[in-house]
C-alpha cells in the first residue's frame, strides 16, 4: 500500500492487537513503537543504568531492528522480555526523556518512509507520522483496560493483581499525557474508535471499512 496509517491510544486500547491484524489484512508492514521504549528500558536495565546521560548514552548506541512481530536489540530477540513487569513500570519514565524520543522519532520516520506501515504508539499521527493518510485513535475505560492487561499477564504467567494493574495503567495514562515533549493526545485529524464493548475484530473491521472508503476499493 502507498499509505501510511497511524494508530495511537493509551495502553490496554487493543492497539498492537488490532494494528497487527490491519497490517496483516493489507498486506502492510506492522511497527510497534512503544517495543522501541521498551527496548531501551530493558537495555537500561540489563546495564544497571539509571542515570539519565548514561541511559541516552545506551540509546545512542543501540541497534534496535523491527521485523515481522520481533524486535531485536543489537542482534538479539528481545520480543518476550521488552513485555515482563518491570520494564513496564519504567517505561513511562524513559519515554519522557526528550533526546530518547529525538533517536526513537528518528528511527521511526525511516523505518515509514518508504510507505505501507502500520505503525502503533502514542505520538505516531500528532508527531511522528503526522502526514499518514489514515489516523485512529482507539480508547477503552481504564476497567475494562487493567482487565484487558491482567488477562494478558496472567497467561504470561506473571503474578499480578487487577488492582495493582489498574493503578499502574492510570499511573501510566497520566505520565503519557502530561509530559512535555510528544504527549499522547488525539490527532485532530483522528478517527477515534472506543473499544471498551467491541471486539478485536469489530474494530479491524470498523478500521478496514474507513480505509476502503478512503480508497474507494473493496478488501
Ligand atoms: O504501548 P506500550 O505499552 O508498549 O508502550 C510502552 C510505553 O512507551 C508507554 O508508557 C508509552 C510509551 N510510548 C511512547 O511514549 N510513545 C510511543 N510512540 C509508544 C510508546
Amino acid at each position: 500500500m502507498n499509505f501510511n496509517i497511524a494508530i495511537d491510544g493509551p495502553a490496554g486500547a487493543g492497539k498492537s492487537t488490532v494494528a497487527k491484524i490491519v497490517a496483516d489484512k493489507l498486506n502492510m508492514t506492522y511497527i510497534d513503537t512503544g517495543a522501541m521504549y521498551r527496548a531501551i528500558t530493558l537495555l537500561s536495565i540489563q546495564h544497571g543504568k539509571n542515570d539519565v546521560g548514561d541511559i541516552i548514552n545506551l540509546a545512542q548506541e543501540v541497534e534496535i531492528k523491527i521485523h515481522e512481530k520481533y524486535i531485536y536489540v543489537n542482534g538479539e530477540d528481545v520480543t518476550e522480555d521488552v513485555r515482563n513487569l518491570e520494564v513496564t513500570n519504567k517505561v513511562s519514565a524513559i519515554a519522557q526523556i526528550p533526546e530518547i524520543r529525538v533517536l526513537m522519532t528518528k528511527l521511526q520516520r525511516e523505518m515509514a518512509r518508504n510507505k505501507g506501515v502500520v505503525m502503533d504508539g502514542r505520538d505516531i499521527g500528532t508527531a511522528i507520522l503526522p502526514d499518514a493518510k489514515y489516523k485512529f485513535y482507539l480508547t477503552a475505560n481504564v476497567k475494562e483496560r487493567a482487565a484487558r492487561r491482567h488477562k494478558e499477564l496472567i497467561k504470561n504467567g506473571q503474578k499480578v493483581t487487577l488492582e495493582q494493574i489498574e493503578k499502574d495503567i492510570i499511573q501510566r495514562d497520566r505520565q503519557d499525557k502530561l509530559r512535555a515533549f510528544s504527549p499522547l493526545a488525539v490527532a485532530e485529524d483522528a478517527a477515534i474508535i472506543d473499544t471498551t464493548e467491541k471486539n478485536i475484530m469489530q474494530v479491524v473491521q470498523e478500521i478496514l471499512c474507513y480505509i476502503k472508503r478512503g480508497e474507494g476499493f473493496v478488501l
